[in-house]
Parts: C-alpha cells; structure tokens; sequence
C-alpha cells in the first residue's frame, strides 16, 4: 500500500490570493520568526497563489543547494531578473548554465584576481586622499561609490573607469531600479519603459566597447578579456549581445550586495571597538601604513575576514534564497509538490543557538580556529552554497578587506547614526543612511604608490572636501 505524504504545515495569516505577500513585504524577517516559531521548518508560506515551503538550518541548505540544477531549478525563482539581465547565469537553463559556466568563472582565477588587489587599492587610497583632514561620510552612499569605480576599473577596465560618468551608473539604476518580481515584466509602467530605454542606451555605450576588443584582442589583457575571450563548453565565445548582459549581469550582482555587507562590516566594528584593537595589531604586524598590498596580505589579514564571516552571519545581504521545485521532492516526511517554490530562510539560521554560540553577540572570534564554529558545510549561507555558490564570493572578500583595513589605518570613524536598520534594497539589504564622523590619524611612513587624480570625482567626495 502507497501512503502519500503530507505537505508542510501552512503558516496562519495566509489570505485568499495573495497569501503571505503583504506581510512579507512588510518585514520579511519577523514573517520568518514567526513562522519558525509557530510551525518550526519546513513550513509553507503563500507567495500569491504559489505554495513556498520554507527551509532553514545546515540539514535543509544541504538539499537545496545539492539538489538545484536537479529537482530544484534557480531560473524558475528568478524569472524575474531576466527582463533585464537576458539569459546569463542561473538565469539559463541548468544545461545551458554548465555550457557557459567556464565563461562565468574565467574572469576570477587566481591570476586574475591578484591583478585586482592593487587596481582595488588605488581606487581605495584615491578615495582616502580625498577625504582631507577631518569631516562627516554618508556610509552607504561613499561605499556605493567606491564599488561603482573599482567594478568599473576592475572589470572594465582603466580607460572605461576614467571615461564613466555618471550617465553609465544613472542608466544602471533605471535598470536595477525596474526589478520587480510581482509586476509582468512587459506591461507598460512608466518604471518598465525607463528601463527598455536605459537597456537600449547601455547598449549603445558597451557595444563599441566589446566590438574594439573582440577586434584587437592582444591589446587587452583583463576581467573583460577574460570574460570575451574564454570559450563555453560547446567551443563557442560570447556574442555583442550576450557579452553586455554579462557585464550588466556582475555589476548588478557584485554592487548593492558589496555596499550591503561592506557598510555592515563598518558599523558592526565601530559598534564593537574592542575588535578594532585585534584588526589594529595584526595590521601593525602585518600591513604597516604604505604597503603594497598583496595576496600575502589578504590572506595573513585573519580578524578582519573573521569580521567579514561575522557580518554574513548577522547581516547577510541575501537573507534567503529561492528555488522553483521542478520534480516532487521529499524532506522531514513532507512532500514537496513540484510546481511550488522553497525558500532558505539564511538570515534565520544564521541567529540558530543549535549552531552558534551566543547568536546575538557579534562575535567574530567564533570563527577562529580555537572555536572554529563556521567549519562543516552549509552553516553560513551569505554567498549561497554548492555549484552556484556565489562566483565573486573572493572579488567581493578582496575589495571589504582592502577598504575595512584602510578605512581602519588611516583615518579614526565614529558613528553618528546610532541604531543603523536593514532596508531591502532591489538586489539586497543593506543598511539604511548612516553618518560617520571621521578624522585622519597621524602616520609617518608612506611607501605606497601615489594614487593618480580622479578623472571623474564622486559627487558626495566634492561635498566632502569642499566642506
Ligand atoms: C558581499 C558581496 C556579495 C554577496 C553577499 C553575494 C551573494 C550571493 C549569493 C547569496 C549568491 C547565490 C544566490 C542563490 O543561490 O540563490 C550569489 C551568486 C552569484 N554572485 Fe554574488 N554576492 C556578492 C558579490 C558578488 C560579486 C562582487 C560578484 C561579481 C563580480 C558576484 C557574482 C555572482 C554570480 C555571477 C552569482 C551566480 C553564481 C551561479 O549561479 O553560479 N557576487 N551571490
């Protein structure tokens, strides 16, 4: 005899056709809270009319991420972002994704990324120069700015960096600004028509671009190079058109996260500044003001990777994640009916007292290797996990350490925005406008090379020193 098995338990607050949408939007967390409280997961919460069986904890990470591109597919949760991110990525098919997937990781290998380390630290010493002697940051918005230019140096490349202006990024945010993943993305709202014609005019920016490459290749060595010449598995190279969504594609997904977590890790540590002093020494030993940061450096530089895991922990961008259920699946005794959605509640297992000591604490000696309470697979979740574990995990590790440890060293910060929240952003949360008082400290020696001027100048960077 065949039993089915049950699917899991709704959670109450479900209404007729939206489901748990309003209370989701609203606060996203506490809908989370509740229900881990109430039913204890996996439970099922309505997203519209779509069933969404929510999961949490290492046991559940482990079967979404072992079993997407399998039973759990990634573009059928993401549908949305293909409106304007085209076919890249895990937007594609899960055969079309392994095709291109050599394509997508070329652009980080080692060699690559070490190019990156001193590209990251003049666009990061260049914004430093220009804070002069003292004065007051918006965290958020210098942050955003600093990922807007080492994206643009990094991936694009220096003539592209010097050239951008602030058209580029304003078209961008039309384009990020248009993500909406309840609205069809081809009805005509005034947002929707903004973004066809920001696509339209990036298109116009970049094309030349890529064609002058894909023409000369020998005269390029870069991310973008990379990125252009790699071949799929299939033998084939990008075309125009999927290049730029590729390009597109890394800024959005590399810029709103690596502001979110790189403005986190700044507030938790001047919130906790008997951590600063651990940064302080090792950077003393380690990275004496005037380096020329290397690998060596970034390894060797173990607090502050601790606070980077710490502020993953507690502050992950991308609090949950979401799969579209292709084949039925079985978890704990419950059905998963293929059609529905699951969701990894991140951020909620992250604060779980079965894995962490004292959740609540910033604490990021835990993963140190005394305690070591992050080693076994799937307990932090802030970058994803498994095959789509995300690409640019180390670029995004990179850039938060180079400015943490240089923000640290040359200037003392204060925070004068005194219980900073989470706001959800279009493609992460991060936290809302936060005010930091700063003041340069006095340093004597200084070997590292002169940052060449800006070509264009961040507008909040005037502001600043012309106040
Ligand atoms: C603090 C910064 C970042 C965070 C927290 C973050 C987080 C994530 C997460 C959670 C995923 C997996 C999504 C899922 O499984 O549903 C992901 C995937 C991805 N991320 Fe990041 N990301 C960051 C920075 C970057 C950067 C800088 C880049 C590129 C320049 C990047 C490129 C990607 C790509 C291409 C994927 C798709 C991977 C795949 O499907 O194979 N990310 N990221």
């Amino acid at each position: 005899m065949t039993t089915t098995k049950p699917q899991p338990p709704l959670l109450s607050g479900s209404y007729p056709l939206i489901g748990h949408l309003i209370e989701m939007a609203k606060d996203q967390p506490a809908l989370l809270r509740r229900g881990q409280q109430e039913k204890g997961a996996p439970y099922m919460i309505k997203m519209g009319k779509t069933p969404c069986v929510v999961l949490q904890g290492p046991e559940h990470a482990k079967v979404f991420f072992q079993q997407t591109d399998k039973a759990l597919r990634m573009d059928k949760a993401y549908q949305f972002l293909k409106a304007i991110f085209g076919n890249t990525s895990f937007l594609q098919s899960p055969e079309s994704y392994h095709n291109q997937r050599p394509v997508q990781i070329a652009p980080f290998k080692r060699d690559k990324m070490l190019s990156y380390i001193p590209i990251i630290q003049e666009e990061v010493q260049r914004w430093l120069d220009g804070l002069g002697e003292e004065g007051e940051i918006q965290l958020v918005d210098e942050m955003r700015y600093l990922t807007q230019v080492v994206a643009a140096h990094a991936m694009m490349g220096k003539e592209f960096r010097n050239a951008m202006s602030q058209e580029f990024w304003d078209l961008f945010m039309d384009i990020s600004n248009a993500l909406d993943p309840y609205l069809p993305s081809n009805w005509p709202f005034p947002k929707f028509i903004r973004r066809d014609r920001a696509k339209k005019r990036m298109i116009e920016i970049l094309e030349p671009i890529i064609k002058e490459r894909q023409a000369h290749p020998e005269k390029y060595d870069d991310f973008l190079q990379e990125l252009l010449m790699t071949k799929t598995k299939d033998g084939e190279q990008l075309t125009v058109h999927q290049a730029i969504d590729w390009v597109i594609g890394f800024m959005f997904a590399g810029h709103e996260t690596t502001y979110g977590h790189g403005s986190w890790l700044m507030i938790l540590l001047l919130q906790n500044p008997w951590y600063i002093e651990h940064i302080e020494k090792e950077m003393d030993e380690l990275m004496p003001y005037g380096t020329q940061i290397s690998i060596e450096h970034i390894v060797g530089l173990k607090h502050i990777q601790w606070a980077i895991d710490e502020t993953e922990r507690m502050k992950p961008v991308a609090p949950g994640l979401f799969r579209g259920v292709e084949e039925p699946l079985e978890l704990d005794g419950y059905s998963i009916p293929a059609g529905s959605w699951v969701m990894l509640d991140t951020l909620g297992a992250h604060y779980s007292e079965k894995v962490y000591t004292e959740p609540e604490k910033f604490d990021p000696l835990r993963f140190g290797p005394e305690r070591d309470e992050g080693k076994g697979r799937f307990k932090l979740t802030g970058f994803g996990g498994g095959i789509h574990t995300c690409t640019g995990k180390n670029f995004a590790h990179y850039e938060m350490k180079i400015i943490a440890s240089l923000m640290l060293q040359q200037f003392t910060w204060e925070l004068r925005t005194k219980d900073p929240h989470t706001v959800m952003g279009k493609g992460a949360a991060g936290p809302s406008q936060t005010t930091l008082a700063y003041k340069r400290k006095t340093l004597t020696k200084r070997t590292a090379p002169q940052a060449t001027p800006a070509a264009t100048g961040c507008p909040h960077m005037a502001a600043a020193q012309n106040a």
